[in-house]
């Protein structure tokens, strides 16, 4: 039985079609785990359910569901009801980026229900057969900006914030079970986020310099399964520990200088 296993054959990854859930269903997969890919394209979930059960012989199961979507529950229970959910990541998200004043009210809300309602939602209808059955584990993925408040990433990095105190609560509270929590900051990762933001090619490029590969994010966070947090890659853990350190108005400012001349958004 592989590590993973032990928390149960099956894991449920939201946003799996690309990037960090990607590259979690992967090493998921390699590791015998079967797999139920959530996201909004169902063509590229089924081209990565073949690619795992080809390479992996494990069994996957996609599901196209918004999950910014009112009622997504139902059919993620109904389609899960005959499976042992024993991993459950928590991975779907995404960003505003822009002065706030202009920013689509729908997609704020939109940000609200999918990173911070959906996980909610999800980690309360799994966990109750987690420990039932005396094994499970929930990933909280959350983010570097969890920690600093974030010019022009205002809806986002307080959706973030709520992600890494519900992820590291959980984690207290289940402490004494066998039920693992761990919530993953990573720093920029080399992903479609940010052209899902709205990005030009050019930010997207700078962006990518400066960004870790999703595979080695994915990778620590399974090492450190079962501690509250980790930030990743792991010099960006420095970041995180001298934003704690520093005043909040000094971080901000910081934060606001660095956005200014890494990205382009038309209302900067
Ligand atoms: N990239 C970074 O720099 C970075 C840094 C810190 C934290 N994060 C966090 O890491 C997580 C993964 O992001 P990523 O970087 O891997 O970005 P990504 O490649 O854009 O992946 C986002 C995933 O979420 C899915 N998704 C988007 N809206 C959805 C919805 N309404 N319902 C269901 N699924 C939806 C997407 O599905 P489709 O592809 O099917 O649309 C995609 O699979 C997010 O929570 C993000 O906040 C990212």
């Amino acid at each position: 039985m592989s590590r993973l296993q032990r928390y149960g054959g099956w894991a449920l990854i939201t946003g799996a079609s690309s990037g960090l859930g990607r590259a979690f269903a992967r090493l998921m997969a390699a590791e015998g785990i079967d797999c139920v890919l959530v996201g909004l394209e169902g063509e590229r979930l089924e081209a990565l359910a073949r690619e795992l059960s080809a390479e992996h012989s494990v069994c996957c199961r996609t599901l196209e569901q918004d999950l910014a979507d009112d009622g997504f529950l139902e059919r993620v229970e109904a389609f899960t009801a005959d499976i042992p959910v024993g991993i459950l990541v928590n991975n779907a998200g995404i960003g505003c980026g822009g002065a706030f004043a202009t920013r689509d009210p729908k997609r704020i809300a939109q940000i609200i229900k999918l990173n911070c309602l959906a996980p909610v939602v999800l980690t309360r209808a799994f966990l109750p057969q987690m420990l039932a059955r005396n094994a499970g584990a929930i990933i909280m993925v959350a983010s570097l900006q969890a920690f600093i408040s974030s010019p022009f990433e205002a809806t986002y990095c307080a959706s973030k914030a709520f992600d890494l105190h519900f992820g590291e609560s959980l984690w207290g509270e289940l402490r004494k079970t066998s039920v693992d929590v761990i919530t993953v900051c990573p720093a920029g990762m080399k992903t479609d986020f940010f052209k899902a933001d709205g990005l030009s090619g050019e930010d997207c490029t700078r962006m990518w310099k400066v960004s870790a590969c999703p595979e080695s994010v994915a990778a620590l966070t399974l090492k450190k399964l079962g501690r509250k947090s980790v930030i990743a890659p792991n010099v960006a853990g420095l970041v995180g520990f001298l934003a704690r350190l520093i005043p909040r108005r000094w971080s901000i400012r910081v934060v606001e200088f660095v956005t200014r001349r890494l990205v382009h958004y038309e209302q900067l």
